[in-house]
C-alpha cells in the first residue's frame, strides 16, 4: 500500500491550517447552493429547551442474575419535524425518542439498566451517502444504525459495534452496568460508513451518572443543573440540514464538517432565565468536527470541576475552554455579580447562548467545594507495554484528503491492538497531519501523561520520531480522567490507560466523525487476563 500524506505546512494547537481550508472548501460548495444566513435571524427568541429524561417502562431480569429486576427502557430512533429557531420553518431530522438531543439518562451509579433500543427510522437516508466509504457499500441498506453508550465501562455485547447494526424495524437490547464513576456519558449512532450522517441527523442524547461521593458535595443540583449539549449545522434556503458534498459524484464523502450555526440543545441562539447564584452546566460537544472555545461575553471567570469521566480533583478558574468533539465538560458559572444583565456564552466571535440574569439576590446554598475527589495518578512504571500509532491523512496527486488512517490501517486489516484484561499500557499517538484528532477508546477511562513536539517531515520520511522540543503536560482542564483527547498537530500525545472491564472486541477511532466513517477507526481486542 502505498500512502501519499499531505505536507506538513504549520503547526497550531487547535484549529488547523487544513482544517480551515477544509472550511473555506465547504463555503465554496455551499455557495454554489441556497443556504440559510443564520446571522439573518433574530437571536435568542427561543428558550434553551431542556430534553425530557428517560423514562423505564418496567422492570425484567438482570441478564446477569435473573433473580434481579432492574429498569428496563426502550428509546426508538425515528424521523420528526421541529423548529429550530421561531422564524424558520420546521427541519426534518432523525433523534432517540423523537427528538434531538434525545432523551437524558439521570441514573444512580450502579444501577444497572436495560435499554431497547428501537430502529423506526424510514427505509430512505436523506443525506448523502458516499457507498464508496468501506461498510457503506451500495449492498447494504440505506438506513441503519447501531447505539454506542460513549465512555461506558460495558460487554462488548453491549457496546454497539459499529457494524452491528439494525435495519429500520429491528431492536437490539442492551446491558449497562452503569459500575463506574459519576459522569456525564453520551449516547450515539455508531453505524459503519454513515455515522457522520447519522449522528448530523440529530441521533445523541446524554447520559449522566450520579454517586454517593458526588452527591455529598453539595454542587447546584436540580433546576440549577443544566446540560448543554452543542453542534455545529447547516441549512439551506428551505431550513432542512445542509450536509455538503465533495464535487466527486461517486465519492461525495467530505474530510470535515463546518456549519454556520451553532445549537444549543437542538435550538439556533436561544436564551435561559437565571438566577443570580450558581449553575451547574454539564456540557458535550456532539459536533462532527468543530472544536469549540467557550468564553463569557462579560470575560467573567467561571470553574471547571469535571471532564469527560467525572470530576477532577479540584475546580480550574478558567475563563476560555476548549471542547472537542466528543468531549465532555462539567463547569460551574457564579451569575452573583451579574444581576440584571444579559450574558452570552460564546465560542470565539460566535455566541451560542444568552444567559438572561434576574435582578436582586438569592440565597444560594450550593457549594464550590475546594477539593472535588481523589485522583489516582497512573504511574508509567505500571506499564506492560507502549504502543506508538501514527494518525495518517491519505492525499491524492492535488492534496485532497481521501482517506484517514491509525497506524496506517484500514478497519478491516487484522486487529494489531490487543491490551489483557487489568493491564496498563501507554498508548503514543503520532500526529504528522495538520489536524488536531479526538481520539477516542471504548470501554476505558484514561489519564494524559503529556504532550510533545516532533519533526513530522522527518517522521513522515523515515517513521522515526525526533523531538524538538520538552513535554508538555496536560492542561489543568484534562488533568482528571478521560476518555478522548486531543492527539494535536505535529505533537506525540501520550496517554496511559488500564483496560478494566470485560474482555472482547471493542473500537477506538478518532471521533472527527469523517474521518471515523472514512477508516480513522480500528477495532482492538481486550484480552482474557492470563
Ligand atoms: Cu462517541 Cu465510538 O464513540
Ligand atoms: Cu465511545
Ligand atoms: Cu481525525
Amino acid at each position: 500500500m502505498s500512502i501519499t500524506r499531505r505536507k506538513f505546512l504549520q503547526k497550531s494547537t487547535l484549529m488547523t491550517g487544513a482544517a480551515l481550508l477544509h472550511q473555506a472548501g465547504h463555503k465554496e460548495s455551499v455557495l454554489a447552493r441556497p443556504a440559510l444566513d443564520p446571522n439573518s435571524l433574530t437571536p435568542f427568541v427561543d428558550p434553551l429547551p431542556i430534553p425530557q429524561l428517560a423514562k423505564s417502562e418496567g422492570m425484567r431480569p438482570s441478564p446477569t442474575n435473573t433473580a434481579v429486576k432492574i429498569p428496563y427502557y426502550r428509546v426508538a430512533m425515528s424521523a420528526f419535524e421541529t423548529k429550530v429557531h421561531r422564524d424558520m420553518k420546521p427541519t426534518r431530522m432523525w433523534g432517540f425518542g423523537g427528538a434531538f438531543p434525545g432523551p437524558t439518562f439521570d441514573l444512580p451509579g450502579g444501577q444497572e439498566v436495560l435499554v431497547e433500543w428501537a430502529n423506526e427510522l424510514p427505509q430512505q437516508h436523506f443525506l448523502p451517502i458516499d457507498y464508496s466509504l468501506h461498510g457503506a457499500e451500495r449492498d447494504k441498506p440505506q438506513v441503519r444504525a447501531v447505539s454506542h453508550l460513549h465512555g461506558a465501562k460495558v460487554p462488548p455485547h453491549s457496546d454497539g459495534y459499529p457494524e452491528d447494526w439494525l435495519v429500520p424495524g429491528k431492536s437490539g437490547i442492551f446491558h449497562y452496568p452503569n459500575q463506574q464513576d459519576a459522569a456525564m456519558l453520551w449516547y450515539h449512532d455508531h453505524a459503519m460508513g454513515i455515522n457522520r450522517l447519522n449522528i448530523f441527523a440529530g441521533l445523541a442524547g446524554a447520559y449522566i451518572l450520579r454517586d454517593k461521593q458526588e452527591q455529598a458535595l453539595r454542587l447546584p443540583s436540580g433546576p440549577f443543573e443544566i446540560p448543554l449539549i452543542i453542534s455545529d449545522r447547516m441549512f439551506d434556503k428551505d431550513c432542512q440540514l445542509y450536509y455538503p458534498v465533495s464535487d466527486k459524484v461517486e465519492a461525495p464523502w467530505t474530510p470535515e464538517f463546518f456549519g454556520d450555526a451553532n445549537l444549543v440543545n437542538g435550538k439556533l441562539f436561544p436564551f435561559l432565565e437565571v438566577e443570580p447564584r450558581k449553575y451547574r452546566f454539564r456540557i458535550l460537544n456532539v459536533s462532527n468536527g468543530r472544536f469549540y472555545r467557550l468564553s463569557l461575553s462579560n470575560k467573567q471567570t467561571f470553574h471547571q470541576i469535571g471532564t469527560d469521566q467525572g470530576l477532577l480533583a479540584a475546580p480550574v478558574p478558567v475563563q476560555k475552554i476548549v471542547i472537542a468533539p466528543g468531549e465532555r465538560l462539567d463547569l460551574i458559572i457564579d451569575f452573583k455579580d451579574a444581576a440584571g444583565s444579559r450574558v452570552t456564552l460564546n465560542d470565539n466571535f460566535a455566541r451560542l447562548l444568552e444567559f438572561r440574569v434576574s435582578n436582586g439576590s438569592v440565597k444560594d446554598e450550593s457549594v464550590l467545594p475546594p477539593v472535588l475527589r481523589i485522583i489516582e495518578k497512573l504511574q508509567e512504571s505500571a506499564a506492560v507495554k507502549t504502543r506508538r500509532l501514527s494518525l495518517d491523512e491519505v492525499d491524492d496527486l492535488v492534496q485532497n484528503p481521501v482517506r484517514m488512517l491509525l497506524n496506517g490501517s484500514p478497519w478491516h486489516a487484522p486487529v494489531t491492538e490487543n491490551p489483557r484484561l487489568n493491564s496498563t499500557e501507554i498508548w503514543e499517538f503520532v500526529n504528522p497531519t495538520n489536524d488536531s484528532h479526538p481520539i477516542h477508546l471504548h470501554l476505558v477511562r484514561f489519564q494524559i501523561l503529556d504532550r510533545r513536539n516532533f519533526e513530522a517531515f522527518g517522521f513522515l520520511a523515515r517513521q522515526q520520531v525526533r523531538f524538538t522540543g520538552p513535554t508538555v503536560p496536560p492542561d489543568p482542564a484534562e488533568a482528571g480522567w478521560k476518555d478522548t483527547v486531543r492527539a494535536d498537530p505535529g505533537m506525540v500525545t501520550r496517554i496511559i490507560v488500564r483496560f478494566e472491564g470485560f474482555p472482547g472486541r471493542y473500537v477506538w477511532h478518532c471521533h472527527i466523525l469523517e474521518h471515523e466513517d472514512n477508516e480513522m477507526m480500528r477495532p482492538y481486542d481486550v484480552l482474557p487476563e492470563s
